[in-house]
């Protein structure tokens, strides 16, 4: 995928040049999953699966918007109404409709993107974050790129309906070619720290289940609910104000779902600050040792995985990865794995043979290398 073909196929529609092209990256979080939205610790990174948005200002507030992977043009005018009912365009729509004190001009845009759709790659936080960084230019809005981050998380929780919290489109905006983004939920500082993964000869392995998932259903949302219902009775603002040292307080005052799903919340945000320092020590045993704990708090606690991604968690560990789980919102999508990149085969030919012999859909296994952020390509 590139810039040019976003070029051609923007060429091709509107029969004009496009005055620039935009792209983000998709993330995949190495560990901290539901701890955003609790003012926790997350730690992703940008993959090399980008979306390009090529883009254009137009002399009306009409905007016209358009894509490789969904037929027809969707038209709308700016700063009327808010945007609704339409489908992936929500996206792009909802970022124009949040910056819409910036709108000087309505746009024409086509996108593309090889982010895969429902897989956990955050597929829609690299839409947003490619048409806000081309939007921020093309309006001249001189936004920073930690507040277009916001930006993105408000069209998606105003406009697109999912009450998802703010680490995917940090990660889209924000990372790094061979790092990973160390982000604190609630002060929103963030830390870059190197992967070295290259150096050892490793790599980030993505297991797509084929389980697709959306955030706008109700279990992101039941999840959310439980946390915010057990910060409450703890009587704390959010659950990063508690530690381990509150489990058994908190076993007593809430019901055993709450309870569990706290104790997923409160013991991942130790696991991402452990994650980080063994990553820093190059102690990779502890790293895999914490990813694999990761994915039993999700499994066993807060109960967002599916048996495919148990299994996927268990194949990889069967050909040697040093660590996986489960990544992103849950219910299906991803797993990840670190593992040698010599094993990358031996790791594809098992998933495909086990999840034919047990009638799983056909897995896609790939790896993924930290990347770049938002960026103006052309
Ligand atoms: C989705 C959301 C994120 C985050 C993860 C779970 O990707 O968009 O904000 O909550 O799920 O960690």
């Amino acid at each position: 995928m590139s810039s040019q073909e976003a070029i051609n196929g923007f060429k091709e529609l509107f029969g004009y040049e496009p005055s620039g092209v935009w792209s983000a990256p998709g993330r995949a979080n190495l560990i901290g999953e539901h701890t955003d939205y609790n003012n926790g610790f997350v730690f992703p990174f940008g993959i090399d699966r980008r979306t390009y948005v090529a883009l254009s200002t137009r002399k009306d507030m009409n905007v016209r918007i358009s894509s490789s992977f969904a037929d027809g043009v969707v038209e709308f005018e700016l700063g009327k109404r808010k945007p609704k009912n339409l489908d992936w365009a929500l996206y792009p729509l909802g970022i124009a409709w949040v910056m819409r004190q910036h709108a000087c001009c309505g746009f024409d845009a086509y996108i593309i993107s090889d982010v895969p759709v429902g897989a956990g790659l955050s597929s829609s936080a690299a839409i947003e974050c490619a048409v806000a960084v081309a939007l921020n230019d093309v309006w001249e809005a001189g936004i920073e790129p930690q507040k277009l981050a916001l930006i993105g998380q408000e069209a998606e929780n105003d406009v697109v309906g999912a009450p998802t919290g703010i680490m995917d489109q940090t990660a889209s905006l924000l990372a790094k070619k061979d790092s990973a983004v160390l982000l604190d939920c609630k002060s929103l500082e963030t830390e870059l720290v190197p992967l070295g993964l290259d150096s050892q000869g490793l790599v980030v392995a993505v297991i797509d289940t084929k389980v697709a998932h959306r955030h706008s259903d109700g279990g992101y949302r039941v999840r959310r609910e439980a946390c915010e219902i057990g910060a409450k009775k703890m009587g704390v603002e959010s659950l990063r104000e508690l530690s381990e040292e509150d489990l058994p307080a908190a076993q007593e005052k809430l019901d055993d779902v709450t309870f569990r799903r706290c104790k997923h919340v409160i013991t991942e945000n130790r696991r991402v600050i452990a994650a980080v320092d063994a990553l820093k020590r190059r102690d990779l045993a502890t790293l895999g040792e914490l990813l694999l704990q990761s994915h039993a708090s999700m499994r066993d606690d807060f109960e967002i995985s599916v048996t495919e991604l148990d299994v996927a968690v268990e194949l990889a560990m069967e050909v040697g990865a040093v660590g996986a789980r489960m990544t992103g919102g849950g219910f299906g999508g991803s797993a990840i794995a670190i593992i040698d990149e010599s094993k990358m085969e031996l790791l594809t030919e098992h998933c495909k043979a086990v999840f034919a012999k047990k009638g799983f859909a056909e897995t896609n296994v790939f790896a993924v290398a930290p990347s770049d952020g938002a960026r103006r390509e052309a």
